[in-house]
């Protein structure tokens, strides 16, 4: 039975857990990893290849090794080879992907003020927005704009990929005037094009609560499979700047039936929306996702979408889904997804990212130190460790320098408070030479709180 060959295109703890599903699965003989990472596929038995010098969106570079290792299924799991077009060139060799076309992907996630225009056409909840385009002769100037405001808490947030680093909070004018000259610098040129947005808040002037919720579609009909609550801010109490993911927990407890059918109604009205404009999406679509009380009545309105797995989401959700990996992915890529029904395990996960000391900004002093009891961690009850930024030489672990996030230990438990403990209590087990780590140690808070009110 064992004859499939996968490639999944991500080299984070995504990928690792992509990786770790699919070698489970019966149908599939092998898997390789684009770029991937060293501790891939550990104690599995089956091989797993990497090839970590290659670029997620090196897209001529990836079909050439999709066809010499002749991968029969592609899972796309980042969001640069989405927007390169991976999908699209993959598709012209004949090979079965999950993933959407590039035009999907870019009117989604790779540009932020497409997806406003998007969400304008189809009636989506969203924060108010102005587009400034820096290459254009035309249209305002930013901080003209800004002092014209009576708002003064806004979202500064650049068009194009960037990494995570592209969305700037600011609270005063001031702060709005650095965050727009800050988008001259950023990486990739991705502040190009960028958007001024309203802070949503609800009536009592508090934030509001955030998450995630993952759909699958086929280009015809979608799913939701699964939903998460990640906590991007770097600090405990959510504090500092924001990261690609500090941790995440699941199932998140604020997506009530109420919200959840808010929820699914948007997502409803988006997949009609691109399949109207002739854009049908194939893969995963990522709602980030607010809900906003508006003088007694909870509303969710749309933060961003993403074309593609989040990060950590995906350690706390694919491990609870016990439907044959494989097989979902197969069937999706093949538009045959009607009628599948996804089985899930009903259990609580928690996921912490061990991260290098000075993540987001300057972690350079961390590269190729030692990070000392990962295996350790790993033999706590209900947990798995998933690499990131890890080299693996004579089987001892060390900061690679490939990114800031290093690790991510996963617990499961009956709820969020067991599933916490075991991530902790794991997390406690590691140590990164020079005192080089960083973690959060309240993921899963809003939660906790919830159940220990009840
Ligand atoms: N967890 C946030 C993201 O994947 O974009």
């Amino acid at each position: 039975m064992q004859k499939e060959k996968v490639a999944v295109i991500d080299g984070g703890g995504r990928g690792s857990v992509l990786v770790d599903r699919y070698l489970r699965s019966p149908h599939v003989a092998a898997v390789i990893a684009i770029p991937g990472n060293d501790m891939m596929g550990r104690g599995q038995g089956k091989p797993v290849e990497t090839f970590q010098k290659v670029r997620a969106s090196d897209v001529g570079n990836i079909v050439t090794i999709c066809k010499d290792w002749e991968i029969t299924l592609v899972d796309i799991a980042h969001e640069r080879a989405v927007c390169a077009g991976l999908t699209d060139a993959l598709r012209r060799e004949g090979i079965s992907v999950v993933g959407p076309t590039a035009k999907a992907g870019n009117i989604t996630e790779g540009d932020k003020a497409a997806s406003r225009l998007f969400g304008t056409r189809h009636g989506l909840p969203q924060p108010e927005y102005h587009i400034f385009d820096t290459e254009s002769e035309e249209g305002d100037d930013a901080v003209s704009y800004v002092k014209t405001r009576a708002m003064k808490s806004m979202f500064v947030k650049a068009a194009f990929l960037c990494d995570g680093k592209g969305a700037i909070p600011v609270e005063t004018k001031e702060e709005a005037e650095a965050a727009i000259n800050h988008m001259a610098v950023l990486p990739y040129n991705a502040g190009r094009k960028f958007l001024i947005e309203e802070w949503l808040k609800s009536s009592d002037g508090k934030n509001g609560e955030e998450f995630s919720m993952f759909c699958l579609s086929d280009g015809t009909t979608w799913n939701v499979i699964g939903s998460a609550q990640d906590h991007k801010r770097l600090w405990d109490h959510d504090k500092g700047p924001n990261t690609g993911g500090m941790g995440c927990s699941t199932p998140p407890l604020v997506l009530r039936p109420e919200i959840q059918a808010q929820a699914s109604e948007i997502m409803e009205k988006v997949f009609t929306g691109l399949k109207t404009e002739g854009i049908p999406y194939t893969g995963i679509l990522y709602l980030g996702g607010i809900i906003i009380n508006q003088n007694g009545k909870d509303k969710v309105y749309v933060v961003e979408f993403n074309a593609r797995w989040g990060d950590p989401e995906a350690q706390v959700i694919l491990p609870g889904i016990k439907t044959d990996p494989f097989e979902i992915s197969k069937r999706c890529a093949d538009g045959q997804l009607g009628g599948l029904e996804i089985e899930t395990d009903g259990r609580s996960r928690v996921s912490v990212a061990g991260v290098a000391l000075g993540y987001p900004e300057s972690y350079k002093q961390a590269e190729g130190k030692r990070i000392y009891g990962l295996d350790r961690a790993g033999e706590v009850e209900g947990v798995t460790v998933y690499g990131a930024g890890v080299k693996v030489v004579d089987g001892k672990h060390y900061v690679s320098g490939t990114g800031g996030r290093l690790f991510h230990i996963v617990g499961e438990g009956k709820d969020v408070l067991e599933a916490k403990e075991r991530v902790y209590s794991a997390m406690a087990r590691v140590f990164v030479e020079g005192n080089n780590l960083h973690y959060r140690t309240d993921i899963g808070h809003r939660d906790v709180e919830r159940i220990l009110r009840a």
